[in-house]
């Protein structure tokens, strides 16, 4: 051994030792990560645990989960794989656990598409704000994209226990193992649990709180994936209206579209700014567009009445006897997602959402080489019906019973980006309503659960639209939870091309946010209204 290696190694040992002192000086009763146990999960067995300390981590960026790089992480990282009674699953939970610093709470982090969550990706930026941190594959294969490697079984039905999982089963397990794998290495429980996420990552937050709600004291669900049974299949409209009406659009027409009904109703908020607030208000007819004529990458398009007609169908969202209330994008929302299109051997064909395209073709055909773009009018009323009656119970996600939640001292910040062009907006705002009703009283309903529409935010804010962006809405319901402090607006940012910095305050629903007056990047020269026009 070199003489500069025995040093490091001396130097390393010191480190290591006066950790270890001083983690036992500071909590009796703590247990050294390589020695943790093995916890016990209700319905489960815990096949492995492997649990190491690392002092050094890095989590390198990997845009769009996560955009910075996180260096000198030290952590104790416990890796389970646990299975459940009865089903042929293998779960893979990974929680990791600050060496230092802890800030005595613990944190659950969720997913997105069909994957339950993302590991160190999501674990590293709230472990580096303190939190003891899980995550979950919920035993699928964690890819977002396609549920094709565990959606059906070798004879072809669908794999109930793993759909089971991504549903709910998995929210649970990680929060038991979580907390019992925290207290035990820290020597005392954690004095508060919370949960966040976007998109799926919403969805699981939410159904902790109608299935599990002693699991977390605080949730924030971001653009929450909730009904997931009816509006999966609703994100497929689009691709049947274009199909059925023989119109499919190009992406350049599309979004003339969308420019077009921010420019009808961007001044109904006080201020022309290319953010729409009031979409209540917003009335915009697509036929206003017809003969006009679009610049498109390398030729002019003119915009066609079944163009226009088509738009008007998409907006308005499928009507039908099992369709409750409308599941359609708002006006200002992108439109060459869901209504995507592509050429192919020089003919404009339909490009469907892969949720929506996968959902079909596994879950409600169970056959992989199902063709979704034959889905007329009629057979999506029978796919919407038949995937409510199927996966409603089972991964809807929209019990409005949050009774339990309440009583146990829950608390729920969602919000919702007004322009998302994935998961419908108006569908958080229904379950709102339903979860009023079931409270029956609005003052009560605030006491715990407010959600909040972030005007000009496309789906979980990550994408180029101009609206102003929840800085940190984790902090906002811990300082609700532990302080009493009930936030009457979300604090959002957005930082301009330019680099200007727009600053604005997102009212809690049903109010709207209106330009008062004053510097339009200052979060004060606007007010939380009532007001629709
Ligand atoms: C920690 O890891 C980084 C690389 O991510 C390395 O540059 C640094 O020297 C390491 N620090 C220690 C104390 O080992
Ligand atoms: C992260 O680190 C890698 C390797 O050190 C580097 O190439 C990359 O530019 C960094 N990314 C960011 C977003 O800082
Ligand atoms: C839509 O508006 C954006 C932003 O102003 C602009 O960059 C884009 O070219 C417009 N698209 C069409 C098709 O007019
Ligand atoms: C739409 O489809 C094109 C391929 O034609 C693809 O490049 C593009 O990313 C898709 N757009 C969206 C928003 O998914
Ligand atoms: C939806 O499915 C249920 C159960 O199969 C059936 O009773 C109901 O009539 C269906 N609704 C429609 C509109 O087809
Ligand atoms: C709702 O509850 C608040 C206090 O909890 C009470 O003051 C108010 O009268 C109730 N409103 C209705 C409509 O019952």
């Amino acid at each position: 051994m070199t003489k500069s290696k025995k040093t490091l190694s001396i130097l390393a040992f010191a480190q290591v030792f006066s950790h270890c002192l001083a983690a036992a000086v500071a909590t009796a009763g703590s247990t050294p990560c390589g020695r943790l146990k093995r916890p016990n999960i209700p319905g489960a067995n815990v096949i492995s645990i492997h649990s190491q300390h690392l002092p050094n981590a890095s989590v390198l960026a990997s845009p769009p989960l996560l955009n910075s790089n996180f260096t000198g992480l030290d952590i104790c990282n416990v890796d389970l794989v646990l299975s459940h009674h009865g089903a042929k699953d293998e779960v893979k939970v990974k929680i990791w656990l600050p060496s230092t610093g802890w800030n005595g709470r613990f944190l659950g982090t969720g997913g997105s598409g069909y994957a339950a969550g993302f590991f160190e990706l999501s674990l590293a930026p709230v472990v580096a704000l303190g939190y003891a941190a899980a995550s979950t594959d919920a035993g699928l294969s964690g890819d977002p994209y396609s549920p094709a490697a565990w959606a059906l079984d070798s004879k072809g039905n669908v794999n109930k226990d793993l759909l089971l999982n991504f549903a709910s089963r998995s929210v649970h397990d990680m929060a038991v193992a979580g907390k019992a794998i925290a207290t035990e290495y820290y020597g005392k429980r954690p004095h508060h649990s919370y949960w966040s996420g976007c998109s799926t990552g919403g969805r699981q937050g939410l159904v902790a709180a109608q299935m599990y709600p002693e699991d977390f004291d605080g949730v924030v669900a971001g653009a929450p994936a909730i009904d997931w049974a009816r509006y999966v299949v609703a994100e497929q409209w689009p691709q049947v209206v274009m199909r059925e009406e023989g119109t499919y659009i190009s992406q350049c027409v599309l979004e003339a579209f969308t420019n077009a009904s921010i420019a009808a109703c961007d001044s109904l908020d006080g201020l022309t700014d290319g953010i729409i607030s009031d979409v209540r208000a917003c009335k915009f007819d697509p036929h206003a567009l017809v003969g006009s004529s679009v610049n498109c990458p390398g030729k002019e398009e003119v915009v066609t009445e079944e163009a226009a007609s088509v738009v008007a169908k998409i907006l308005a969202g499928p009507k039908g006897l099992e369709i409750s209330h409308p599941y359609a994008l708002n006006p200002g929302a992108a439109l060459d997602s869901l209504s995507n299109t592509t050429i192919v051997d020089g003919t404009r064909v339909g490009l469907p959402f892969f949720v929506n395209d996968a959902w079909i073709k596994y879950f409600i055909k169970r056959n992989p080489l199902f063709d979704t773009s034959t889905i007329g009018y009629s057979a999506f009323q029978a796919i919407f019906n038949q995937s409510q009656q199927e996966y409603g119970k089972i991964i809807g996600s929209y019990d409005p019973d949050l009774s339990g939640f309440k009583t146990a001292g829950g608390k729920a910040i969602v919000w919702h980006g007004l322009a998302d062009q994935l998961i419908f907006p108006a569908d958080t705002v229904d379950y709102h309503q339903k979860v009023e009703k079931v409270i029956g009283n609005s003052s009560t309903l605030a006491g715990f659960y407010r959600t909040f529409l972030a005007s000009g935010v496309d789906h979980c804010g990550a994408g180029p639209t101009p609206g102003a962006v929840p800085v940190d809405p984790l902090e906002e319901v811990v300082a609700w939870v532990e302080q009493g402090k009930s936030p009457d607006v979300l604090e959002a940012r957005k930082v301009k091309p330019d680099g200007t910095i727009v600053a604005r305050d997102i009212c809690a629903f049903p109010l709207t946010s209106r330009y008062r007056s004053g510097d339009v990047t200052l979060a004060s020269s606007y007010v939380c209204s009532s007001q629709t026009q």
